[in-house]
């Protein structure tokens, strides 16, 4: 029988995970199943556990459960711990393993696809939610000259600045205040592009030397990316390459094999066009 997998979510019907671990386990001859699992709200520990006692040995987690799976792990690593937040969860020998693979797939696609190193650079987030939490170790770990975290609601960018210190300086401020600013890499972590709308940010932060990076993916460019465009920044890119690249990390706890991620995402690209 096939080692069994899934994506736990609600909504799960979306989700591009079985698509993409069926590409990876095809390419690197691993016997692999992997479907979709919905879990009620609140009704997270239960639906996991059953698919546990099922031979289930390991779950992708989307929202809204990633606060629930990193309570769920019995160990978590450096990074989740940081997140507060799992997406990956590993069962062995009886005890529950949690990752967060969000963020490194996010500097990945970022350093090693679009070839924009971290390192040195001034980078701007947008957005003070679960998505940024996600990713923000790994960034902070590249060593970039300054992270600067900019949200509406001013006190959410300041939290997580200040549950970050541990991890290294993160500024925070609201949007007027970058006014003024340019940035060499700026992340749209707000949840904007799902909704056609695009955060306030005030004109000139963009330069020709800037990467614009929504970590939402879309058919065309979203609106972060358009804004992006017309202020002349230099490269845009959208999250597909991130999401393939945290699905790449997360066979490769589970299977110790580290597929080649090119090929899947231009699959993707080619079934959203
Ligand atoms: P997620 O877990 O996906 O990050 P979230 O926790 O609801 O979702 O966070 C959404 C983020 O998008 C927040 O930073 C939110 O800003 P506020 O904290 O001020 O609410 C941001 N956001 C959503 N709509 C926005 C808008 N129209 N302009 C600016 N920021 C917006």
């Amino acid at each position: 029988m096939s080692n069994r997998y899934a994506v736990i979510g609600n909504p799960v019907s979306h989700s591009q995970s079985p698509f993409i671990h069926s590409e990876f386990a095809r390419a690197t001859n691993q016997d692999i199943a992997y479907e979709k699992l919905f879990a009620e709200v609140g009704k997270f520990n239960e639906v996991v556990s059953e698919f546990v006692r099922a031979g289930g040995l390991g779950l992708n987690v989307t929202l809204p459960f990633k606060g629930d799976a990193y309570k769920f792990a019995h160990e978590v690593t450096e990074r989740a711990r940081a997140a507060e937040a799992v997406n990956t969860l590993t069962f062995r020998d009886g005890k529950v393993f949690g990752d967060n693979t969000d963020g490194v797939g996010l500097v990945r696609d970022i350093v090693d696809n679009l070839d924009f190193p971290i390192a040195g650079h001034h980078v701007l987030i947008l957005g003070a939610g679960g998505a940024v939490r996600g990713v923000l170790e790994p960034i902070l770990e590249q060593k970039p000259a300054s992270v600067t975290i900019a949200n509406r609601t001013l006190i959410k960018a300041e939290s997580i600045a200040h549950h970050f210190k541990p991890w290294g300086e993160v500024g925070a401020c609201g949007y007027e205040q970058l006014k003024g600013r340019t940035f060499d890499i700026i992340i749209n972590g707000t949840s904007t592009s799902l909704n056609n709308e695009l955060p306030p940010l005030p004109e000139g932060v963009f330069t020709a030397r800037t990467l614009a990076y929504d970590m939402v993916y879309s058919k065309g460019l979203t609106p972060f990316l358009k804004r992006a465009q017309a202020e002349n920044a230099g490269m845009l890119a959208d999250g597909l390459g991130m999401l393939v690249e945290q699905a790449a990390e997360s066979f490769h706890i589970w299977r110790g094999v580290q597929p080649d991620t090119r090929k899947v995402t231009n699959m993707l690209r080619e079934v959203l066009a």
